[in-house]
């Protein structure tokens, strides 16, 4: 399993449901990375998702506990992270959001990080990889620039072994 998020400075992530911050040439990265694969996200992220629901071209899975929630058409429904990670298989994506990142970075041999070098008021975050034990740094890209906003993408991979 691996992870792909875009982060503030401070690994913010979203605000009141939405995102912090609207790049177009990184949501054309996200579609190119994820394009074909399965994708693994929360039902609030699929919420925020246009219409609420799946992205067309991946296979998608949305996690809820809810007994009572019915996922949209060509969702799929998991209920544990353990249970989402063993339908996605290996090569899957974990698109969010903050508590399905938490839960399911344990899960994740790599994250794909969009550093955004700027500050945004957030209510939820991705952990701190550049703190967080048994994470490195592999690769860190140039830096980018679209109307003012300027960011990296950054590589992370963990140093367990892990087969997820
Ligand atoms: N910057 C980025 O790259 C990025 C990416 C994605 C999302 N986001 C942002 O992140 C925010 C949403 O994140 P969030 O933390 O509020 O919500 P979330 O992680 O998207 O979804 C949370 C929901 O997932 C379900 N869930 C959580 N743990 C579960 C478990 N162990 N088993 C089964 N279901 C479980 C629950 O659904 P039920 O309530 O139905 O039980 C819970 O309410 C938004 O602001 C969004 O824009 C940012």
């Amino acid at each position: 399993m691996q992870a792909i998020v875009a982060v503030s400075e401070t690994w913010g992530i979203g605000r009141e449901g939405q995102l912090l911050f609207h790049i177009s040439a990184d949501l054309k990265r996200f579609r190119s990375l994820t394009a074909g694969h399965t994708v693994v996200m929360g039902r609030k992220t699929l919420l925020s998702l246009p219409g609420s629901k799946g992205l067309p071209n991946r296979r998608n899975i949305v996690l809820s506990r809810d007994p009572n929630y019915q996922p949209p058409q060509g969702v799929e429904l998991a209920r544990s992270p353990e249970e989402a990670a063993a339908l996605a298989g290996p090569d899957a994506f974990c698109i969010g959001g903050g508590e399905i990142y938490r839960q399911m970075l344990p899960l994740c041999s790599q994250v794909y990080v969009t550093r955004v070098l700027a500050e945004a008021e957030a209510d939820t975050f991705f952990p701190d990889l550049d703190t967080l034990p048994g994470w490195r740094r592999e690769t860190e890209g140039p830096v980018l620039e679209e109307n003012g906003v300027r960011f990296q993408y950054v590589d992370y991979v963990s140093e367990e072994k892990r087969d997820t």
